[in-house]
């Protein structure tokens, strides 16, 4: 049913026109219409469709190689730009360079391009490095190495290469094909890396040297020092026609003396080699005082007792640890603990250890040994001394040593009897 209003000249409605429509009627036509085209469409899609198959086909396809040329052009020329690509002949002539090729050796590509490979090796290069690139190759293997490059202008560049024949579409073996990293900044470090360790090889090489001159040197020194001291003592002996042992067995005495006060092995080593040096100032001592076959008097005496003072003056000057020591034993070995010995009349600990201690093996191998004056007193004789002596001529805690220790001093005496 359809209205249809009716409208007068200002546009009111003033009426409906009414129309009525059988529906059954309409939907046929309207079912049988549709049937016709729909069909008739199909008809004419599937002619179209025969007519223009292959067509079609060639269509798509184009569309789609287009494409993935265009993309594959895209993936050379990235290719071309980035990666260091050459091919060669089978002789390692060149025929084809990439763009990255030719920015990285400085060449254009029409100068590389029929040239032998190697326009491109460094000289630095070791020749059998090739010898089994071309023997790889030539067994049909892939090789990889790393390579120095020199570029055009002279400088260098390292790469990593992978060689690989080159086949054509029939598969025939035409060439070699390249393509290179650059490892220069890798190459760079790595030879930094083999200076710092030669440097430091060398350096090593060099501080052993030096240090193995030091020692000799060092040790030279030392036995200079030892030479000297002991050739000074053997002066003094000599002189004062003393016996060879006489100035061992102060050494050893010494040391034995040095190690039970509580000095350290180095320092009673060193006092041993020191102590034979006591008496060097009787050098300047006249012969005939010296060796005067009986008791001196007070004149003789006075002249006799500067050879503490004379000692020390000869010796004082020195800086070696060895000679300092000697100079102070020589100054300080008759002065007493009480202070009446001389030359300072020093007292007690004022008395330099090594003074005291000297002082000690001295009188006890003096009394111990005939004299041009003097014959060798007894043990208990010498005993009896050092017990009255303790406190007066002697530092205490040095007689407790010896008598505690008795028996060793006794058997160095014993061993280097004159
Ligand atoms: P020296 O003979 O090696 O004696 C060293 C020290 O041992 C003496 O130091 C003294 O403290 C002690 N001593 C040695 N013999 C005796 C002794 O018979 N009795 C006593 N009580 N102590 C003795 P000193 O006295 O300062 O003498 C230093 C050095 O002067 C002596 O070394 C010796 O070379 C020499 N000397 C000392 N008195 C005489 C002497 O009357 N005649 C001669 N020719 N030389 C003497
Ligand atoms: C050659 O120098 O012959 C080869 C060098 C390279 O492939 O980089
Ligand atoms: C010496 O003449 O070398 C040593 C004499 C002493 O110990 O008094
Ligand atoms: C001393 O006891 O100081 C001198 C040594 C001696 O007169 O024998
Ligand atoms: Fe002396
Ligand atoms: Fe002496």
């Amino acid at each position: 049913i359809t209205f249809i209003p009716i409208k007068n000249i200002e546009n009111n409605v003033v009426a409906y026109l009414v129309s009525y429509i059988d529906n059954y009627t309409i939907h046929n036509i309207y079912k049988h219409f549709y049937h016709k085209v729909v069909i008739t469409f199909f008809i004419f899609l599937i002619i179209i469709y025969i007519i223009y198959k292959n067509k079609l086909q060639d269509i798509l396809r184009l569309k789609k190689s287009k494409r993935i040329t265009a993309e594959l052009q895209k993936q050379i020329d990235a290719f071309d730009k980035n990666v260091i690509f050459s091919k060669t002949d089978l002789k390692g002539n060149i025929t084809h360079v990439s763009e990255a090729f030719c920015k990285i050796s400085g060449y254009k590509s029409s100068e590389l391009i029929g040239r032998a490979h190697n326009i491109i090796r460094h000289t630095d290069m070791p020749k059998d490095a090739f010898k089994d690139l071309w023997d790889t190759l030539k067994s049909g293997r892939r090789w990889s190495g790393e390579v120095k490059n020199r570029k055009k202008n002279g400088d260098f560049y390292w790469v990593l290469s992978t060689i690989e024949r080159d086949y054509n579409d029939k598969g025939k073996h035409i060439g070699y094909y390249a393509v290179r990293h650059i490892i220069t900044a890798q190459k760079k470090v790595e030879e930094l890396k083999i200076e710092l360790e030669v440097i430091n090889s060398n350096l090593e090489d060099e501080v052993s040297r030096r240090t193995s001159e030091i020692v000799t040197l060092n040790k030279e020194i030392q036995d200079t020092q030892k030479e000297v001291v002991f050739t000074m003592g053997a002066i003094g002996e000599t002189r004062s026609k003393e016996t060879g042992n006489h100035v061992k067995r102060v050494a050893e005495y010494s040391k034995m003396f040095a190690l039970h006060y509580g000095l350290s092995a180095k320092e009673a080593d060193m006092l041993k080699q020191a102590s034979p040096m006591h008496d060097i100032g009787k050098v300047g001592i006249p012969d005939s005082i010296l060796n005067k076959p009986g008791r001196f008097d007070e004149a003789e005496r006075e002249i006799m007792n500067k050879h503490a003072q004379l000692g020390y003056d000869m010796l004082k000057h020195s800086d070696r640890p060895l000679l300092k020591m000697a100079a102070t034993v020589a100054y300080e070995h008759h002065e007493k603990w009480d202070g009446t010995g001389y030359p300072n009349g020093l007292k007690g600990e004022d008395i330099h250890i090594y003074g005291r201690i000297t002082s000690l093996a001295d009188v006890f191998d003096a009394l111990g040994s005939d004299r041009v004056y003097k014959k060798a007193w007894s043990d208990e004789k010498i005993f009896k001394l050092f017990k009255d002596e303790k406190g007066k001529h002697f530092d205490p805690k040095l007689v407790d040593i010896f008598f505690d220790n008795l028996d060793d001093f006794l058997a160095v005496r014993d061993s280097l009897k004159d």
